[in-house]
């Protein structure tokens, strides 16, 4: 494959976790890279390792996805017709224990920015520029939570599902891709960053980071729209559209109150 010809992908949150995963993945299939978080020493240093190992070409932008003027600045960046980006994944984010009724009003704030409106416009900026040209993709990580009810972390990750199957239905035809990854849990930094405590949970429910990512892109180049990595969460998931609202409830609560006690994810 030469320079001229490489795809590239563009991936927020890519210097760490699930993100950094798909960077790897990504450069081994020979994608140019363009990393975007806050960690400047982590790009570079992220961005250094990939050129060194696999060859490809890592551009880093250091962005804040909660500040306006930085999520704007990407989302050009996204959208340049001369450096175009082949494929979009949306996915920093962070995960949140706080209750509902002792609302941090900033926290949330960022979560909504981060995690909701960052790839609402990031997904449209993409989505403009991949059916000018009429190809593309658009992964964007959602989470397996979206599918219960524990607390705002549960409403964004279903806001991320839904507008993703909206963008999708809006792109059809187009020859972009779009996908919504509903990931389970996963080890990396996010349940230590977020303060919960993941320790009594059983070792076949944590899915390997690498196997994940694998199985998205699978189904990301398959055109699946929804892509639950891993039988038993994709079991899980399927289960949980099945069973009444008030069950799926009754679960979230269990989790939720183990939480507060500190005793499991
Ligand atoms: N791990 C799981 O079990 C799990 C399960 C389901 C879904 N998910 C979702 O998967 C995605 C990745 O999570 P992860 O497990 O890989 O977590 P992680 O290891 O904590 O990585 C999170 C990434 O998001 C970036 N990020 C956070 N806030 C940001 C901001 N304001 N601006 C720019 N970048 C920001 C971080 O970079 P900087 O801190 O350097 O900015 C980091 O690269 C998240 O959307 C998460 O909700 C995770």
């Amino acid at each position: 494959m030469t320079q001229a010809t490489r795809p590239t992908a563009l991936i927020t949150g890519g210097t760490v976790g699930i993100g950094h995963a798909f960077a790897e993945a990504l450069a081994v299939r020979g994608y140019d890279l363009v990393l975007a978080s806050r960690d400047e020493a982590g790009l570079q240093q992220v961005a250094e390792q990939f050129r060194d190992v696999y060859g490809v070409n890592v551009e880093v932008i250091r962005t804040d996805l909660a500040v306006r003027a930085d999520l704007l600045s990407l989302a050009e960046r996204v959208e340049s017709a001369h450096r175009p980006i082949d494929l979009l994944i949306n996915n920093a984010g962070f995960g949140l224990k706080t209750d509902l009724l002792e609302l941090d009003i900033d926290l949330h704030a960022r979560a909504l920015d981060v995690m909701c409106l960052a790839p609402l416009v990031l997904s449209s900026a993409a989505g403009r520029a991949m059916k000018r040209r009429g190809h593309g993709g658009i992964i964007n990580v959602a989470s397996s939570s979206a599918v219960i009810t524990t607390g705002d972390y549960s409403a964004i990750k279903s806001y991320v599902q839904i507008m993703t199957e909206g963008l999708s239905i809006e792109l059809e035809g187009t020859g972009v891709k779009v996908t919504a990854l509903m990931p389970g849990w996963v080890k990396t930094e996010f349940h230590q960053r977020a303060g919960i405590t993941a320790h009594r949970l059983p070792d076949f429910v944590w899915i390997p980071v690498d196997t994940l990512v694998a199985q998205a892109l699978a189904d990301w180049e398959e055109g699946k729209v929804l892509s639950v990595p891993t039988k038993p969460w994709s079991f899980a998931v399927h289960l949980a559209r099945l069973v009444p609202r008030r069950t799926i409830r009754w679960v979230s609560k269990q989790l939720m109150s183990s939480r507060k006690k500190g005793t499991d994810a």
